[in-house]
């Protein structure tokens, strides 16, 4: 049985008094749920999230990662720091990195191995960009992106896989993926996962949705089969409007 989640990605957004705040409103309006809920405040402020979260049952994950084990890499951070700090979950292969940070489908691949060695959970993400879809050429990107990236695993390693779809013309936009758009996508993930490994496997990875998702729109998205949660940006920094799409869900 795959999981719902709601996680937000807060990007490099909220200071460290900002965060305490955020977490605090946070775990006080946390609604009960069977999905699991997730944070991902920036670096320097995932060690006090830890801290702060240390009761509650909010997760706290970190945005990005390198691959390297340590050594001369200035300015980044190793997935040992992460677990050193209690964090064990890390996106991967958020569209902001790819775009402003080069990061390409060999990093990706190279950042995914790295984290899975060290037995953390990994939340992919992937998504098209406009003009793929204007072109008709969403579902071949989409395919790749995952193909390049994940499709080197061993079977086993899916347990520690989340995937998050996320267009990139609906991230930050306010345009969102309509919840047909996104179930078409997300059917199409599971189909490419059958195929690449078995339908067992397909069905048990939960396939986030992410891209202006707001307390008006989570219910229809998340009422789809194949959509498991969401990877929420801009709307997970007001507790009040992460709480109602957690509740959404
Ligand atoms: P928005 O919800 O602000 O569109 O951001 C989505 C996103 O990039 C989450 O990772």
């Amino acid at each position: 049985m795959r999981s719902k989640i709601v996680a937000g990605n807060w990007k490099m957004n909220k200071n460290a008094a900002e965060t305490e705040a955020l977490l605090t409103e946070l775990a006080a309006k946390l609604p009960d749920t069977n999905a699991q809920v997730m944070v991902a405040p920036t670096f320097v402020n995932l060690a006090g999230a830890v801290r702060s979260l240390e009761s509650s049952v909010i997760q706290v994950i970190a945005q990005n990662m390198h691959f390297a084990e340590s050594g001369a890499y200035t300015g980044e951070i190793s997935a040992d720091m992460l677990l050193g700090i209690g964090v064990e979950t890390v996106i991967l292969g958020h569209s902001e990195r790819r775009a402003y940070f080069k990061e390409d489908d060999a990093i990706l691949a190279q950042k995914v191995k790295a984290a899975l060695d060290k037995n953390m959970k990994v939340m992919f993400c992937f998504g098209e960009e406009l003009e793929d879809r204007k072109s008709g050429n969403h579902f071949n990107v989409v395919e790749s992106q995952l193909k390049n990236a994940l499709f080197s695993l061993d079977a086993s390693a899916w347990s520690s896989i989340i995937l998050a779809y996320e267009p990139v013309w609906a991230i930050g936009t306010g345009e969102t993926a309509s919840p047909e758009q996104a179930q078409e996508m997300h059917a199409f993930i599971r189909k490419t996962i059958t195929d690449a490994y078995d339908a067992s496997i397909a069905g048990n990875v939960s396939i986030l949705y992410g891209g202006s998702v707001k307390p008006a729109n989570a219910k229809e998205i998340f009422g789809k089969p194949d959509v498991d949660g969401g990877l929420i940006g801009g709307a997970s920094l007001k507790a009040d409007d992460f709480v109602a799409i957690i509740e959404a869900i």
